[in-house]
């Protein structure tokens, strides 16, 4: 093989400012990513002392030709194999600032090591051999740059030496790959024309293509602009923690997370969703620090509250004032999948969105993109390994969220199938869903919501129990009602907070209005406020029973989106069972009740709802 050196190599001086850039390097396997890597090391003097001596010294011992790419020598077997397998990450810095670059695997099997690398990367270089040409991973990898939504894209055309430093090569490539890229939403900042054999147009610019005068690749990682700080979008966080303080009465909670987005103030009124709880911020808290006088984007936090509300993991705050987060329950996404098993629909998967997990179906399959070629096809009904679709997702549970076109780090989800990661994507759409309606309601019912000075854990405290609705549901004949009341009564026997709730006490009252309102939409508001009743009551602490003909998925949707869906315990008597109901427990009613209202209250205890 060849050895020619950078025709200007250029030591770069030391005083780099201090700003930092995550870039990654990406494009079909062998062509030549991991190379452009060592060079870029080399070139820009950031070898430790002797380290390339050693390895070409090596490389001679060995008999085996030189290769730059042993100098990113991460992994041992990477070195072995002559492939790149986990993403490496190697450090050098120009005159403009510091680069972290990571340098992803061309190979398919690997496909989820690059998505790993991009989606930690502000920035890439895409590299294709331009002997080789545009290959499946060059698109492929082009297409998953736009998705995860890496913006700043350079286009490296590398081998030159290996088509005599021809600008008609490198103009077809260019021309090819320019009009493919213009559907992925992605607009290269630059196309260089490189040798990493022979160093040109890397760091520096070299004499054997004097045709092109678009700068090198070091020059255009410098050119790439840093991406707006995120303090300045709307402020998110989502809550990974609610510490509460251990001390004697000490109600007070920390509500800790990563801020994603903006700043935060002692003063300021969060909001969380989707719950729509709020309160103003009472005092910062971090970790073996002084406390600050405002936290922004990127920093670690907790903070007090002035009321103590109940907030739950996996929820997004926000600021009153500000663009709130999103919230549904059915989402439009592009996504990409990585699993053996293809994405299929109706199979149940979990979505983890920042510190939110919730379960997901595959509602329908709009197109999908064999992302190679980008040939769409419509109507398939699945999602094969290495494609990417645009879906519909249906959730276990409204999420919050952003679009992908306003808070990336909001946006961004992976696909979970039994423990392993198998896909991932962005948010492209909030659609509406079943309980959009009862949902708004909710949220503004919370926001509103005055809390009084007493916690949730000193009424439980009190009380020796843990707020339930429990619902009893079966067939019109089935001994429901008995089974309530009598449950009610050996509860309350045995000195615990307990209420029957028959559903004509609320029809002719509460629904005095609404009660001949004829149709789907009187029903599902009976539902509503029966949930809001029931809101109340559990808040309040008491174990609420209730009874229900033959409940149905739906009405049970609209109760777990009226009132915080772990509270609540369904129990079927008899065996007429419903479909999409799941129940806490089976029981069989008629001549066995006592024995029934036993079973109830064991499952009551074995939950943690009655404290022993
Ligand atoms: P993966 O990590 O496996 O995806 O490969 P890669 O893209 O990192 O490719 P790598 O840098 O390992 O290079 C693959 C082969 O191409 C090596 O044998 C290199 O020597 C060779 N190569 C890289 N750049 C050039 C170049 O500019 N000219 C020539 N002639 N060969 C090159
Ligand atoms: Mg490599």
């Amino acid at each position: 093989m060849p050895r020619t050196t950078a025709p200007t190599p250029a030591a770069i001086p030391m005083e780099a400012s201090h700003e930092k850039m995550n870039i990654v390097i990406v494009g079909h396997v062998d062509h030549g990513k991991s190379t452009l890597v060592g060079r870029l090391l080399a070139d820009t003097g950031s070898l430790p002392e002797g380290k390339l001596e050693a390895v070409r010294e090596n490389c001679r011992l060995n008999a085996k030709p030189f290769e730059y790419a042993f100098l990113i020598d991460a992994l041992s077997d990477e070195q072995s194999q002559g492939i790149t397998i986990d993403a490496a990450r190697v450090f050098f810095k120009s005159r403009k600032r510091h680069y972290i670059l990571i340098d992803a695997p061309g190979h398919i099997e690997f496909l989820k090591n690059m998505v790993t690398g991009a989606s930690r990367a502000e920035s890439a270089l895409l590299v294709i051999d331009a002997k080789d040409g545009i290959q499946e991973n060059s698109r492929r990898h082009g297409y998953l740059l736009g998705l995860l939504g890496v913006r700043h894209v350079a286009v490296v055309v590398n081998k030159m030496d290996l088509v005599d430093f021809s600008q008609a090569v490198f103009d077809a490539i260019r021309a090819e790959f320019t009009e493919f890229l213009q559907e992925t939403g992605v607009t290269p900042a630059a196309f260089i024309p490189v040798s990493g054999m022979t160093g040109d147009n890397v760091a520096g610019s070299g004499s054997r293509m004097p045709w092109h005068t678009g700068g090198t690749i070091l020059e255009a990682l410098d050119a790439f602009q840093k991406e707006p700080p995120l303090d300045d979008q709307p402020f998110r966080m989502p809550v990974q923690d609610v510490y509460k303080f251990t001390q004697f009465r000490d109600d007070r909670r920390i509500v800790a997370g990563t801020l994603l987005g903006g700043r935060l103030r002692p003063g300021q009124e969060v909001v969380f969703l989707p719950s729509g709880k709020k309160s103003q911020v009472n005092s910062l808290e971090v970790f073996n620090a002084p406390t600050p006088a405002v936290v922004s984007a990127g920093q670690t936090v907790g903070f007090t509250l002035r009321e103590q509300i109940y907030v739950q993991r996996g929820e997004i705050a926000s600021l009153t004032g500000e663009p709130p987060p999103k919230v549904s329950s059915r989402i439009r996404i592009s996504l990409f999948w990585l699993g053996r098993r293809p994405m299929q629909l109706r199979k149940e998967y979990v979505l983890r969105l920042g510190t939110a997990r919730v379960k997901a179906r595959l509602e329908a399959v709009n197109r999908v993109m064999d992302a190679s070629s980008l040939a769409t096809q419509e109507n398939k009904g699945r999602v094969e390994r290495h494609d990417v679709a645009e879906c519909v997702l249906s959730l276990g549970k409204a999420l919050a969220f952003d679009l992908a076109t306003e808070n990336k780090s909001t946006s961004r989800f992976v696909i979970v199938d039994e423990y392993e990661i198998c896909g991932g994507g962005i948010i492209l759409e909030a659609l509406p869903d079943a309980q959009k309606w009862v949902r708004d309601k909710v949220i503004l019912r919370n926001y509103k919501w005055e809390p009084g000075l007493i916690s949730m854990e000193t009424r439980q405290e009190r009380y020796s129990q843990r707020p339930a609705l429990i619902i009893v549901t079966g067939a019109k004949e089935a001994e429901k009602k008995r089974i309530a009341k009598e449950l009610e009564s050996t509860l309350f026997t045995i000195g615990r907070l307990v209420y029957y709730l028959g559903i004509g006490s609320v029809l002719y009252g509460v629904d005095a209005d609404i009660r001949s309102a004829s149709g789907e939409s009187g029903h599902a508001e009976q539902i509503r406020r029966l949930g809001e009743i029931a809101h109340i009551l559990l808040d309040a602490g008491v174990i609420l029973i209730l009874t229900m003909v033959d409940m149905t998925a739906e009405d049970l949707e609209v109760l777990r989106t009226v009132v915080n869906p772990d509270l609540i315990e369904t129990v079927l008597v008899g065996d007429h069972a419903l479909p999409g109901v799941s129940y806490t427990l089976q029981v069989m009613g008629g001549t066995q009740v006592a024995d029934s209202v036993r079973e109830i209250k064991t499952v009551l205890q074995d939950r943690g709802i009655l404290y022993r």
